[in-house]
């Protein structure tokens, strides 16, 4: 596919961000995915004005649009020629004018209310079974050199595994049923910088992605309490590409102690997919609390054997 844009396409890109409003908006949507609302208030004019220049932008593919329940989301594309040239244009910009150092503290406080609301959602939350700093070890290690590519992480939760993984990630998805989750992760993944990092409503039994879409998915803390861990792994496994691998990881206590794990639990679940399961880590090693497997495709699995 061309990375380059026709010269129609270009002339409609250039003249939809030939415009102060539309450059602002740009620039906004360049930090993270906002809604109509917050956008409205960032600009301050009036959302049917807002509204208007957001259409032109995405008619001219310099946005995307996306429905989350009641909301509608706006960011700028993270791949493509469109793109390129929205980097481009930003790029270029001094942002010393007073428009946008105005748009960039409202921008904060837009930002700085999600995180107040997230930290509430947040401190409802129990406290995860071994530190973030012991897991993405874990997980580091265990996926060692094989390149992240393209990463999806289901049942995103607080967006953890996207923030040890996101930075590595050629492009990063995390999924949640949960509105409020999907709050908590995108305010994290805000927060880290990692505004390459999206997040989508989905259910991990019905992905809408299409078969063979990533190179890495994980799932964490999410098939203990699931109705069908089986299914939500087997649709998993549907939308991981042929070299691509499978993360599960789980509590121990989840799958009935360590005796079991071969024949319960995320191996098996694996297994039950197709996929060939042959790496399997207790952390911490001395009390284990959690376990991790990693499943593949199982040409790719005997192609690395
Ligand atoms: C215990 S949390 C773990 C979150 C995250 N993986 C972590 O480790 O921080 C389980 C997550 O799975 C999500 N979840 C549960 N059922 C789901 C489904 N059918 N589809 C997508 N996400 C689901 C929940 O909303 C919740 O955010």
């Amino acid at each position: 596919m061309s990375t380059f844009l026709t010269s129609p396409a270009l002339l409609a890109g250039l003249k939809a961000a030939a415009e102060p409003t539309r450059l602002r908006l740009l620039r906004i949507c360049a930090q993270g995915e906002l809604t109509v609302g917050e956008i409205t208030r960032v600009i301050a004019q009036s959302q049917p004005r807002v509204s208007r220049h957001l259409k032109i932008l995405c008619d001219a593919g310099l946005l995307v649009r996306f429905r989350e329940r009641h909301w509608v989301f706006y960011r700028v594309p993270l791949s493509g020629p469109e793109a390129e040239l929205v980097g481009n244009v930003l790029q270029n910009l001094a942002i010393e004018d007073s428009d946008f150092m105005v748009d960039q503290q409202r921008l904060e406080d837009v930002l700085a209310e999600r995180a107040r609301l997230a930290s509430g959602y947040t401190a409802e939350l129990r406290q995860p079974p071994v530190s973030d700093e012991q897991l993405s070890t874990a997980v580091r290690k265990l996926l060692g050199s094989r390149p992240v590519g393209d990463l999806l992480d289901i049942g995103t939760g607080t967006g953890r595994l996207l923030r040890f993984l996101g930075e590595s990630a050629e492009h990063a998805v995390g999924v949640d049923i949960s509105s409020k989750m999907l709050l908590i992760a995108r305010t994290n993944l805000q927060a880290a910088g990692l505004s390459h990092c999206m997040v989508r409503h989905a259910n991990m039994y019905q992905m809408p992605f299409t078969n063979g879409s990533f190179d890495t998915i994980t799932i964490d803390d999410v098939l203990n309490e699931a109705e069908d861990p089986a299914a939500a792994v087997a649709e998993a496994a549907r939308i991981l590409r042929a070299t691509g691998c499978l993360l599960l990881i789980e509590k121990i206590s989840s799958v009935n102690g360590v005796g079991d794990l071969e024949k319960a639990g995320p191996s098996r679940w694996l297994r039950d997919a197709g996929l060939a399961c042959n790496t399997t880590v207790l952390v911490p090693e001395k009390r284990p609390a959690i376990v991790l497997c990693l499943g593949q495709k199982k040409d790719a699995a005997k192609r690395a054997a």
